[in-house]
């Protein structure tokens, strides 16, 4: 029962529509509307500049890593394991809640910084591990869509081959979380395959 509370509780947290917020009470225009429609910090940075952006990305990280730290709101369990499982559920609920917030009208994010919160709260190096594949993808291609589809797909590779977590639920959370990310991102990999998804102006002096 108190585990449901808290995976409400994180569901709730992870409905706190930043980029809609931020968008609406301070700019006075609704993200969903403008750029990749998207409410989330690449689409407040594209649209709203790198104030808001950043501003977005923190507070979207910090819901996972908030949600992941409600479990130390109940008493310790037994095992490592237990514990790991829950703070996946809620961290898992988090992201939920950003992608379908219910403060927002279902209408949210596609979840990656939410999700690397989560991952940052649970097993820092595996998340330092996802920046650094975004990063690599991000640099070669100055597409965000795809470094965050690429990060993601490392991820589950990074829990199942490299860092070898025998955990079951952490295994198939790692998987399914690719795979979810590979769906926020459909109409991203439209673009990319039709040549119109937009680059970060970054590296701006490359020829490409
Ligand atoms: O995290 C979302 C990012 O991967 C893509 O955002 O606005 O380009 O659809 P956007």
């Amino acid at each position: 029962m108190t585990e449901l509370l808290l995976l409400i509780g994180a569901y709730l947290i992870g409905s706190f529509a930043t980029a809609v917020w931020v968008s609406k009470g301070v700019f006075g225009i609704d993200i969903r509307e403008h750029g990749s429609g998207n409410a989330g910090a690449t689409n407040t940075f594209r649209v709203l500049g790198p104030k808001a952006g950043t501003f977005v990305m923190l507070v979207d990280m910090l819901k996972g890593i908030l949600a992941v730290r409600l479990s130390y709101l109940i008493p310790p369990y037994d095992t490592p394991e237990q514990l790991i499982n829950l703070q996946v559920g809620l961290g898992l609920a988090a992201v939920v809640g950003h992608i379908f917030p219910i403060w927002a009208g279902f209408r949210g994010g596609k979840g990656i910084a939410t999700l690397f919160g989560m991952v940052l709260a649970i097993q820092p190096l595996v998340a330092l591990c996802c920046v650094g594949v975004f990063l690599m993808i991000l640099f070669l291609t100055r597409y965000v869509s795809l470094s965050s589809i690429i990060a993601s797909i490392a991820f589950p590779v990074l829990i199942l081959f490299i860092f070898r977590e025998q955990e079951v639920f952490y295994r198939i959370f790692a998987i399914a979380v690719a795979l979810m990310v590979v769906l926020t991102h459909q109409k991203n990999i439209m673009r990319l395959l039709t040549g119109n998804e937009s680059k970060v102006p970054l590296f701006k002096n490359r020829k490409n």
